[in-house]
């Protein structure tokens, strides 16, 4: 089966059930968890329940599709993502963006939990992402192009939509959520990077790094969605604390700032719909 034939079966399971329309996707890294209590639900759908797509094996990760209105904005958010160094391709990894595109989503809303590395930056920060370095990973795009899905060659300037950006910028500073704005690096993991990597990447200009993100906002791209991104930095990178890097540790501190990252993005996806972006 090829992608397109892959969605289009997935798109039909997924009508069989429902025929909401939503106009925003969500998806949900460590630390968001909880945002679905913010949705008044009207349909969810566990990955296991759809045939062709990857299942994800991550503890904390449980996986399913969330359809429902946020303050009456109709939206997709999903509750766990597939991730590179489980072992799928990457045309699984990115799979599930380009279903809720093809769902009728026309804004792509990135989260997750990195490690930080910008200068003064702390765990517990909250980075909206402004670039991307991808180059480290496989890019999702490799292999025969299906002309109806994207063209071949997408242009990645302004990948991170800068309407959206300042709409969160905006949206910070009126509800005073501390906000950092940085480059976020994708790394394969699933071993945490060495302190020479990250001094690596530093010279590179990011500054938070994570096991996500970049190719699904390549994909998404590809598709034709707006996109949008914001990183809980959980931890200090590697080598910048003195400590080794431990999971619980990172979804703790995620956990911890869960409430900040919950009103920042609730209240963006409100902001974007009053200014008539989605
Ligand atoms: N590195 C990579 N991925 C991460 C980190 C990190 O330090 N923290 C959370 N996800």
């Amino acid at each position: 089966m090829n992608v397109e034939e892959r969605i289009s079966s997935i798109v039909s399971s997924i009508r069989q059930r429902t025929d909401f329309m939503p106009k925003l996707a969500l998806i949900l890294g460590s630390g968001l968890g909880d945002f679905a209590d913010r949705i008044e639900v009207v349909c969810e759908v566990p990955y296991q329940e759809l045939d062709h797509f990857p299942v994800s094996t991550v503890p904390g990760h449980a996986g399913k599709f969330i359809f429902g209105y946020l303050k009456g904005i109709p939206m997709v958010c999903m509750k766990g993502r597939v991730h590179y160094y489980e072992g799928y391709a990457m045309e699984d990894v990115v799979l599930p963006t380009r279903v809720m595109a093809r769902l009728g989503a026309k804004i792509l809303f990135l989260t997750n939990a990195a490690g930080g590395l910008g200068d003064g930056f702390q765990a517990g920060d909250l980075m909206m992402i402004t670039d991307q370095i991808a180059m480290f990973v496989p890019n999702p795009l490799i292999g025969p192009n299906d002309d109806r899905i994207g063209v071949r060659f997408p242009d990645m300037t302004n990948l991170y939509d800068p309407k959206l950006c300042n709409l969160i910028r905006q949206c910070a500073i009126a509800h005073e959520v501390t906000l950092r704005e940085g480059i976020y690096a994708q790394l394969t993991g699933p071993s945490y990077e060495s302190p020479a990597e990250i001094r690596a990447l530093k010279v590179l200009g990011a500054s938070a790094v994570g096991m996500s993100t970049a190719v699904e906002a390549i994909a998404a791209r590809h598709i034709g969605m707006r996109i949008c991104g914001i990183s809980c930095i959980s931890n200090l990178a590697a080598g910048l604390s003195g400590k080794p890097l431990s999971h619980d540790e990172v979804q703790a501190a995620a956990d911890a700032a869960a409430k900040k990252f919950s009103i920042l993005v609730e209240e963006s996806i409100i902001a974007f719909d009053r200014e008539k972006e989605v």
